[in-house]
């Protein structure tokens, strides 16, 4: 079928349907990037990753950066406020199998930007270019950045930064359109968005927000971005991955499945966790991502307490498969 839209090229890949998964740490481990890869992810990223910690290489970090043989290309994140340790990072996840590496200039958490990372990189921008131009010398592998607007609203750094990407060897820019400051409050700001796409040469993926194939691809069109992320809205439902697909590829979208093939898909996650994390680090991470895929439809809060008070995973599994057969003999889909 003819592509309505082009794909994706960074560096020597061709990235199609030019949907990313966003990285979310403690959420996107390899098992979810690989489970949600074939809805129609074109790239996954890691979930950020100390530049400081690989130095110590802990087998949670090696953990973090792993990836899973059926998402490639991989982009592998990292986080610092040091040139010289972001480079030595970059070579161990490049050793590692990274097909990318991206550089986070956006976080706001305050246990990363205490230490003058992630998003606080933003309040220097020397700084930044120094990671970015020790980081494209360090790898023989493109190089991406993702960074919010700016530390606050009067600071919107971000085609600063952009330019200078571009300037030292950056291959694409993610754009996610708050600023620090606002964490999560308000909105992204794709006015934004489109304006970077204007500034800069290098490919711009857009952010924030996106949690309806039809807004992401009005957002894409509107903005003349090359690639969409989708990050939150995806959790329980990466049937928006697919349903953006069908539209990128030009065809019309299929409406979400059902209640109940979207419980037996959560129980398809559930177990692929199990087998691939073991039952004591599968279950936690379960509770979170069955919250989740238990929004939305009629039942779903006495389900979700049900789940919240079983103790192991078949226990769990047994609740939500009895769920499906009470849901096939009386849909109580909302
Ligand atoms: C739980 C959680 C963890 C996140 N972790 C990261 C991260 O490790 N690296 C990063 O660049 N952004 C991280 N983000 C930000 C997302 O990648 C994304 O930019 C943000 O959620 C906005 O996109 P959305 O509106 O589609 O969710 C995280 C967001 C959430 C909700």
């Amino acid at each position: 079928m003819a592509q309505a839209i082009p794909p994706l090229r960074i560096g020597p890949h061709t990235i199609w349907p030019p949907i990313v998964l966003a990285p979310m740490s403690g959420v996107t481990n390899r098992t979810l990037r690989a489970l949600y890869k074939p809805f129609g992810l074109g790239l996954t990223v890691t979930e950020f990753v100390s530049s400081n910690a690989l130095q110590f290489g802990s087998r949670r970090t090696m953990e973090m950066i792993d990836q899973h043989g059926l998402e490639h290309p991989v982009s592998t994140q990292l986080w610092g406020n040091d040139p010289r340790v972001m480079a030595y990072a970059a070579k161990v996840v490049r050793e590692c199998g990274a097909d990318i590496v991206d550089i986070n200039f956006g976080c706001p958490a305050p246990k990363v930007t205490k230490t003058e990372g992630g998003s606080a990189c933003l309040r220097d921008v020397e700084r930044c270019e120094a990671i970015m131009r020790a980081v494209v010398a360090a790898v023989d592998c493109p190089v991406t950045v993702k960074m919010r607007l700016g530390w606050t609203e009067q600071d919107l750094v971000f085609v600063e930064v952009a330019k200078r990407a571009q300037a030292v060897g950056v291959q694409a820019v993610t754009l996610h359109a708050r600023t620090a400051r606002q964490f999560y409050k308000g909105s992204a700001d794709w006015e934004q968005i489109a304006a970077l796409k204007h500034a800069v040469d290098i490919p711009v993926i857009g952010n924030g927000d996106l949690d309806d194939p039809h807004l992401a691809m009005e957002r894409m069109r509107a903005s003349g971005v090359d690639a969409v992320m989708l990050g939150r809205a995806t959790l329980g439902n990466p049937w928006l991955i697919s349903a953006l697909r069908t539209l990128m590829e030009g065809a019309q979208a299929q409406p979400y499945p059902a209640a109940a093939e979207r419980l037996r898909y959560a129980i398809h996650h559930y177990r692929t966790m199990v087998e691939e994390w073991g039952e004591e680090r599968a279950v936690p991470q379960m509770r979170k991502h069955l919250g989740y895929y238990l929004k939305g439809f009629a039942g779903a809060s006495e389900l979700r307490e049900r789940v919240m008070r079983t103790s192991g995973a078949e226990e769990t599994i047994a609740v939500v498969e009895s769920t499906i057969a009470r849901l096939e003999s009386a849909p109580l889909v909302a």
